[in-house]
C-alpha cells in the first residue's frame, strides 16, 4: 500500500486538526480496542485496564506520540519507527492482526470527535497510513 501525495496531505491535515488532543485519541483508541476486541488485553496483563485508567491514558499518549512522529516523517516511516519496530516485532511479538484492530479503533476515535472530517477520501488515506505504520511495526519478525 503506497501513500500518494494526496494521502500524505490528507493524513497531515487530520493530525493538524487533532493536534494537541492526539493523546486523548490514543487513549480512546486503546479503550475501544480493549472493549471491542478483548483478546488484545492479553498483551497488557501488567496494566490496569479499567475505565479511566492512568496507565491506559499514559500509553495512549505514547501511541499518539509515535503516530505524530510518523506523520512528521511520512516519507521515511521505516526509519522513524525503527526502534518501535524492534520492540513490537522482536520483543513484544504482537500478532500482526492486532495492528488492524487498533488502526480501526483510532479511525473511530477520529470520526466520532470530528463529524465531517473523514470524507471517504480522508478515511481511505488515514487507513492507508495506519496500515503502513502497522506494516513497519511488524516487519522484523524472525
Ligand atoms: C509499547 C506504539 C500497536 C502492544 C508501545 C510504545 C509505543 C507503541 C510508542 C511504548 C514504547 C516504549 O515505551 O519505549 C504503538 C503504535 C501502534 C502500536 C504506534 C500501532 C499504531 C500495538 C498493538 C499492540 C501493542 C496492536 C497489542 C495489541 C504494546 C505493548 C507495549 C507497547 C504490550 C508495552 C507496554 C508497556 O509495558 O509499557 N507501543 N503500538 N502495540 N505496545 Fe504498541
Amino acid at each position: 500500500m503506497v501513500l500518494g501525495a494526496a494521502d500524505k496531505t490528507n493524513v497531515k491535515g487530520v493530525f493538524a486538526k487533532i493536534g494537541g488532543q492526539a493523546d486523548e485519541y490514543g487513549a480512546d483508541a486503546l479503550e475501544r480496542m480493549f472493549a471491542t476486541y478483548p483478546a488484545t488485553k492479553t498483551y497488557f496483563p501488567h496494566f490496569d485496564l479499567g475505565k479511566g485508567s492512568a496507565q491506559v491514558k499514559g500509553h495512549g499518549k505514547k501511541v499518539a506520540g509515535a503516530l505524530a512522529e510518523a506523520v512528521n516523517h511520512i516519507d521515511d516511516l521505516a526509519g522513524a519507527l525503527s526502534k518501535l519496530s524492534d520492540l513490537h516485532a522482536q520483543k513484544l511479538r504482537v500478532d500482526p492482526v492486532n495492528f488492524k484492530l487498533l488502526g480501526q479503533c483510532f479511525l473511530v476515535a477520529v470520526a466520532t470527535r470530528n463529524p465531517g472530517l473523514l470524507t471517504p477520501e480522508v478515511h481511505a488515506s488515514l487507513d492507508k497510513f495506519l496500515c503502513a505504520v502497522g506494516t513497519v511495526l511488524t516487519a522484523k519478525y524472525r
